[in-house]
């Protein structure tokens, strides 16, 4: 074929804001730049602007927007204690506020994570979200309703009397998924629960966020048995779950495996040996779209012009295949269940486990239920299996009773793969009134430690009772648990006329005293981008200790007066990168010949 010559230069403008609609789909507004929002992207500080045009606005939006793109000076912190197989897992649970978490995963899991889930509040009017600044004027009511965190933060209860209701819901959840969308790789997607309560809005937020080009599905899941006669108007018996891809043409969904009544169709009345098949219709009998001509298999049967679903060489296969079958006029296709993809996933979740399903999964772990609004791991499971492959990375940042992590392991048990997962939840205390606290569980975070930990036994108990125990010997259960703290450093940053000679004493080290060299191993990775659930090896080399990440990611050492042989065996291990501590070095001059002879092995920082 010729292709004929445009003989003018390409449409720049169009490439260039398809460029911008890449790197900042949140200032895309009916397919025109929003240049204002785009001024604001690229700000530091809060623009003035009077402006009208059709998109999503709530008060608060910007400073939100300014949010999500300033950083924070915190750490997590390591917590073996709580940890399951602390040294061997890939598997993260990871305890704070998600929008600060999710900020200090920005360089290690960058374009990393595979698919987000998340069920947030819904904004019920009976909700407790994590206080926010934006409504800082209500301070004292706060201080009236709310409730408290383990480390004393406030909790905010967004009731409807809140004038700003809505727009609170907006801006706390804006904040979090501009920044998670940064952690999806490229063929990721985010699945979100929701109900009536905020799903219009929701789904406009998340048109802006990841482009209304990404919107994949709106499923609507029956999450209650039965009919509720009482109700007012209707027994509401739904929510949703709302699918956006991060870049729509890279994103697949996976075929589904075909439910039982299906398979049931599936015969061998002749016996063939390459088993069960569906008899299948090749031409139209309506009005359906098809292609006209006369067919003459290879027994010489012949068929008139007639509307045929497949095109002639596609049937003449078939025949040739012996995959038809002739039924005096009438002609069928045999499509062999090991033909059958699947099924593509539909719309319509009436079948996927429901609420009370999820309730009786947390008392066959607890004997009680300890959590309110678990989701059933079916549900969970279904998600996976549409969305991820089995090495993929899954991360929920509202995890709640952490039934995410069970349904990883539960669909790593069943299909052999290794997904891994991470979970974020903030520390919200258990009313003393609940079962929860009852049973001793003071906040959400330990309801979902203990339920990883209780599932993933549970899963190889079960595993080994069964008729045809699996090999579940490299299922990960274990997870590693990381704790949000303030940053390791001391601030150092004091203005010079504020230093008493007390301060300079303190100074001495820049590092605060609570932290040990676990702590600052993390610090470190997140700093530089190195992903938290690498297996980290400890190394004894003149009593002091050296980590060695995997697949020598990064080795660091955070000892005081390191000797020469323990320099020397850094640089043995070849890393791509070595941290050490600033003080370590007896001498300014130890410091310069140590830097400069691990320096051309690799970068080196110190801390
Ligand atoms: C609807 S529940 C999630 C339930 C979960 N899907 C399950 O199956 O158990 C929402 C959770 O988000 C938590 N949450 C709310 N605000 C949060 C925040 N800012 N950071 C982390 N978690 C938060 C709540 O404590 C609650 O446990």
């Amino acid at each position: 074929m010729i292709k004929k010559l445009d003989m003018k230069t390409a449409d720049k403008v169009d490439s260039n804001i398809e460029q911008i609609a890449q790197l900042f789909p949140n200032v895309m507004s009916e397919g025109k730049v929003d240049f204002e929002l785009l001024k604001q992207m690229l700000s530091d500080s809060v623009l003035d602007c009077d402006d009208e045009r059709y998109r999503l606005d709530w008060v608060g939006k910007k400073e939100s927007l300014l949010k999500a793109n300033s950083s924070i000076n915190k750490t997590l912190r390591p917590c073996k204690e709580e940890s399951v197989d602390f040294d061997t897992t890939e598997n993260l649970y990871i305890e704070g506020d998600n929008f600060e978490v999710l900020k200090l995963l920005q360089e290690s899991y960058l374009n990393k994570v595979k698919m987000i889930y998340i069920d947030p509040p819904y904004n019920t009017g009976k909700d407790f979200v994590y206080k926010d600044n934006f409504t800082q004027s209500k301070a004292d009511y706060e201080d009236e309703i709310g409730l408290r965190d383990e480390d004393d933060n406030k909790l905010f209860k967004n009731t409807d009397s809140n004038g700003r209701f809505h727009s609170d819901w907006l801006s706390m959840m804006y904040e979090r998924l501009l920044v998670s969308r940064d952690l999806l790789k490229d063929d990721g997607v985010i699945f979100i629960s929701i109900d009536d309560n905020e799903v219009h809005n929701l789904r406009k937020l998340c048109d802006e966020v990841f482009g209304e080009g990404n919107f994949i599905a709106s499923v609507v899941w029956k999450r209650k048995r039965g009919r509720d006669n009482s109700a007012k108007w209707f027994s509401k018996s739904h929510e949703y779950l709302l699918v956006y891809s991060k870049n729509k043409s890279e994103f697949k969904t996976n075929y589904l495996e075909l439910d039982e009544s299906t398979k049931k169709a599936y015969k061998n009345p002749d016996n063939d040996p390459r088993g069960i098949y569906r008899m299948l219709a090749v031409w139209a009998r309506g009005t359906q779209s098809g292609v006209k001509y006369n067919f003459t298999d290879k027994d010489n049967n012949y068929f008139p012009e007639r509307l045929w679903l497949f095109s002639k060489e596609n049937l003449i296969k078939m025949d040739k295949d012996d995959k038809l079958i002739i039924k005096g006029d009438n002609i069928y296709r045999k499509l062999f269940i090991y033909e059958n993809k699947g099924k593509i996933p539909e719309t319509i979740w009436d079948n996927t486990s429901n609420a009370a399903n999820a309730a009786d999964e947390i008392k066959s772990l607890f004997k009680n239920i300890l959590f309110d609004t678990p989701k059933p791991i079916p549900y969970i499971e279904e998600i996976f299996k549409i969305a991820t492959n089995k090495n993929d990375l899954i991360l929920d940042f509202f995890s709640g009773s952490a039934t995410t992590a069970h349904a990883v392991m539960q669909l790593n048990a069943e299909d052999g793969g290794n997904r891994k997962h991470i979970c974020v939840q903030i520390p919200e205390l258990t009313d003393e009134k609940s079962e929860a606290y009852k049973a001793g569980y003071k906040n959400i975070c330990e309801i979902g430690k203990e339920r990883i930990r209780r599932a993933g036994k549970k899963i190889l108990e079960d595993n080994e009772s069964s008729k045809e125990p699996k090999d579940l010997s490299n299922l990960d259960i274990g997870f590693r648990v990381l704790k949000i703290d303030s940053s390791n450093m001391k601030d150092v940053h004091f203005h010079p006329n504020k230093l008493s000679q007390d301060l300079f004493a303190e100074l001495e080290s820049n590092i605060k005293e609570d932290r040990d060299n676990l702590d600052l191993l993390f610090g470190v990775m997140l700093d530089l981008g190195v992903e938290l659930s690498l297996k980290i090896t400890p190394k004894i080399v003149d009593s002091k200790t050296i980590y060695i990440l995997e697949n020598k990611e990064l080795v660091a050492c955070f000892e005081d007066n390191i000797s020469l042989e323990v320099i020397e065996e850094i640089k043995n291990q070849s890393p791509y990168k070595i941290v050490l501590k600033d003080e370590c070095f007896e001498s300014d001059k130890d410091k310069i010949n140590a830097v400069e002879s691990l320096s051309k092995v690799c970068s080196v920082s110190v801390i």
